[in-house]
Formats: structure tokens, C-alpha cells, sequence
């Protein structure tokens, strides 16, 4: 039996072999990501990643590892991902809009599509009181709940790491709020209209606001004194009336690539 220690050098040549084929396999991620920009070609692409998941395994002479090569090749397809929207969105990418917009579900996407962070702010909320929304709402009032909301996108809009970041429907009735998801990140606002939203969370009880006139004339009274202010924090608009979550999120990336052409 060969010693330990010749056993450990044969391991760490193969890291070093590894690590150069790594880093020349990022390097042509990022060639191709260059090429498909100047292209205006879409540049993630869930499909690809499923061709290159099949076609790994049938590299293997062990099929036995190739399980531990699927996972390994997972966490390589999201690093790649990741590498790329680093590059291309050097920022934090918050959204912004209405009860009901999509502001979770699209986070949700975007974090997985993006390989990034997915912050919600009334979910940190939550975490640190121990309740629910509702709850804070019932037990500390609104005021209370805004003064937790700004400190909370204060604290997050500092993050270094490059985050999606998900605020309540109210974020923008603070100006301080605006100024600080625009200090180092782009607003998107997802907008829809009264009947959407209505259609999207009349079933729910989490919205406090809502909790007593669940109605789209309420909605529309509302989203009426808010409109503006979405408006006129965003950087880029996505409606989302009638379209699928891969769709929105499409949009969102198409619209975040033409602010780079
Ligand atoms: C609010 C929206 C809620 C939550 C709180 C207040 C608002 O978040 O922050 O109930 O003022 O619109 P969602 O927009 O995620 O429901």
C-alpha cells in the first residue's frame, strides 16, 4: 500500500489539475456571456443546463460516481450563473410594487435564474420579532411596523453581497426607503392592475392593510395614492397582468441586459 502522504500528493496534483480546468471553464462562460451580449442573445439558459447535466455523466468510466457528478456539476452550473450575473449586474435588484404584485414568487425566480441572494424584508421582520405581520400589525400598529421596515432596508440595502431584495408594498411611502434600495441597486417595479391583484390574493389573510375591505375598489383606492411613487422610484416597469412568473422574469433580465447595450 502506497503511504498517506503519496496518497494526499496524488489528491492535491489532481486539485491543481481541477482548479486549472475550472478557472479555464469559467473564463469560457464568461467568453460566452460576452458573445451572446453583443448578440442581444438571451444568456441564461435553463435548457442548455439540463443538456450539459445528461451529457456529464456519460463522460464517466465509473458510473457509479455519477450521482456525486450530478451534484458537483449543479453547484458548478449555479457558480457559473452566478460569476455571469455578477458581472453583468454589479448591483442589487430590488422589487418594488402592490400587495399581490409578485414581489416573492418573482424574487424566488430571479434569486435561482441569477444564482444570487434572495433577501424579503418583511420575512427578516418576521424572523426577529417572532410574528407574523398580522401580528405585529395587531400588537404594535402600522407606525411601529414602518420604523422596523426602514431599519431593516437601511441594514440590507449595505449588504456587500450582491442581493434581490423583496420590500412590502409600502417601502416606497418612505422616501428614505427609496434613496436607500437606489444607493447601490436598481428598482424594478412590478406593476399590475386592481383586478390582478385582487384575483391574486383575495383568498389570503396575511395582508393587515386589506384584512377589513378585501374589495378592488380598496385596492384601486390604494394603489391609486401609490402609483406615483412606484413610479417614480423605478428604474425599469414590468407589468405583470396576465403573464407567467418565467415570463416576468424573462422580462426583467431583458430589460436589465438593454440598460447595459
Ligand atoms: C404592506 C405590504 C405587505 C407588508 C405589510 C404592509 C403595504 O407586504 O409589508 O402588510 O403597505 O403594502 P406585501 O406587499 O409583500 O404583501
Amino acid at each position: 500500500m502506497k503511504d498517506l502522504e503519496k496518497l494526499r500528493q496524488e489528491i492535491d496534483d489532481c486539485d491543481k489539475e481541477l482548479v486549472a480546468i475550472l478557472e479555464k471553464r469559467m473564463g469560457k462562460v464568461l467568453d460566452i456571456m460576452e458573445y451572446k451580449k453583443e448578440k442581444g442573445i438571451p444568456i441564461f439558459h435553463q435548457a442548455r443546463e439540463k443538456e450539459i447535466l445528461q451529457k456529464v455523466t456519460t463522460y464517466l468510466e465509473n458510473p457509479g460516481f455519477s450521482q456525486e457528478i450530478k451534484t458537483i456539476y449543479s453547484q458548478i452550473l449555479k457558480a457559473s450563473r452566478k460569476v455571469q450575473s455578477r458581472t453583468l449586474f454589479p448591483y442589487h435588484i430590488s422589487l418594488i410594487g402592490f400587495m399581490g404584485s409578485g414581489k416573492t414568487t418573482i424574487g424566488k425566480e430571479l434569486s435561482k435564474l441569477l444564482a444570487m441572494e434572495n433577501i424579503d424584508v418583511d420575512k427578516v421582520i418576521e424572523e426577529r420579532m417572532g410574528m407574523t405581520i398580522n401580528e405585529i400589525f395587531q400588537n404594535y400598529g402600522e407606525t411601529y411596523f414602518r420604523k422596523l421596515e426602514a431599519e431593516t432596508v437601511e441594514e440590507m440595502s449595505r449588504y456587500n453581497n450582491i442581493i434581490i431584495f423583496c420590500s412590502g408594498g409600502g417601502i416606497v411611502l418612505n422616501h428614505k426607503n427609496v434613496e436607500n434600495l437606489k444607493r447601490n441597486g436598481i428598482v424594478i417595479w412590478l406593476q399590475a392592475s386592481p383586478e390582478e391583484i385582487y384575483s391574486r390574493i383575495s383568498q389570503e389573510n396575511t395582508r393587515p392593510l386589506l384584512k377589513d375591505s378585501m374589495t378592488v375598489e380598496k385596492i384601486q383606492e390604494m394603489l391609486g395614492k401609490r402609483e406615483g411613487l412606484y413610479e417614480a422610484a423605478a428604474d425599469i416597469t414590468v407589468c405583470t397582468d396576465g403573464k407567467t412568473v418565467e415570463e416576468i422574469s424573462k422580462e426583467i433580465i431583458e430589460k436589465l441586459m438593454k440598460r447595459l447595450a
